[in-house]
């Protein structure tokens, strides 16, 4: 089975579901301490030059960059999310834009290209290094970008329907609580979860795993921070500094990161002097 071609039908469907459309619309800080921490990492180095954001879905990143700078444009390609955040931010410049093909924009028009929640995670792997060059294109020399990635190693990987089954308490209320929660959502998310996982696969350096995310409609990437230097080096970044989801620390390559769902990425598009 070839999960490349199933990437898009999947994962569209998933973020025009009315899970998608109603837990990202209700999504206004950061996911995180890493994403903050990154973005503060960021921020001395671009405030108040051009931003590109990738992937706003319902528009949680929109204040939070404009923080950055107001000289910001948000892109999604899901109509039905970024339809949100046009109504929330109706002054703003939000447009429907697929991020593998960004023509709109011409090259060096950047300071900063961010791609938050792990959005470049839900293309296949090739349109992943797409993604990547077309932000690389757009980027002025010098730039930084800013996207979060899975953890092959972390918790996250390879997720199963046992994941939604109710946690134990002794209050019975709450259990009662728990368990309707749960039989309300398993036949979707085990049908989900049946038809998603078939395509399940490690790769060298990385693997597609279908994700609990919007009970199981999720089709995702996961990487590693070795894998993912390679691939941004190959494009001609630089890493600069990784951090992880659970406190905003600064990681490096060779530790344990099993207890981390995700990385956040900020890498750099050489000067041209600095070019080899
Ligand atoms: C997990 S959601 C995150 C939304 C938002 N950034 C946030 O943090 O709340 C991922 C978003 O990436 C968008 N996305 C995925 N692939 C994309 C692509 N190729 N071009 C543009 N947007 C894309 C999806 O439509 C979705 O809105």
């Amino acid at each position: 089975m070839d999960v490349r071609q199933d990437f898009d039908r999947i994962n569209r469907a998933a973020w025009n579901s009315a899970d998608a459309t109603s837990s990202l619309g209700k999504l206004d800080d950061w996911t995180d301490a890493g994403e903050r921490a990154a973005i503060e990492w960021v921020r001395p180095r671009v405030v108040g030059e051009p931003i590109l954001d990738i992937g706003i879905g319902a528009g949680r990143t929109v204040p939070l960059l404009k923080q950055v700078s107001n000289r910001y444009i948000g892109v999604d390609y899901t109509e039905k999310l970024l339809n949100i955040a046009k109504s929330k931010y109706p002054n703003d410049d939000l447009r429907w834009m697929d991020a593998r093909d960004m023509h709109e924009f011409a090259d060096e028009s950047f300071n900063l290209v961010t791609f938050s929640f792990n959005g470049i995670d839900c293309v296949n792997y090739v349109d992943r290094v797409k993604i990547l060059r077309e932000m690389y294109r757009v980027l002025k020399p010098g730039g930084f970008i800013v996207f979060s990635s899975h953890n092959q190693d972390g918790p996250g990987c390879g997720e199963t329907i046992w994941r939604l089954m109710p946690r134990l308490s002794l209050n019975p209320i709450k259990m009662a609580w728990r368990t309707l929660r749960t039989l309300r959502v398993l036949p979707l998310a085990s049908y989900n979860y049946v038809r998603n996982s078939r395509f399940n696969q490690r790769f060298e350096g990385y693997s597609v795993m279908n994700a609990a995310a919007h009970y199981f409609a999720i089709v995702i990437i996961y990487t590693t921070i070795a894998e993912q230097k390679r691939q941004l080096a190959e494009i001609g970044f630089d890493m600069e500094a990784v951090f992880g989801s659970l406190d905003g620390r600064r990681i490096t390559e060779t530790e344990d990161t099993s207890d981390t769902w995700w990385f956040h990425f900020v890498a750099r598009k050489p000067l041209r002097g600095d070019q080899a």
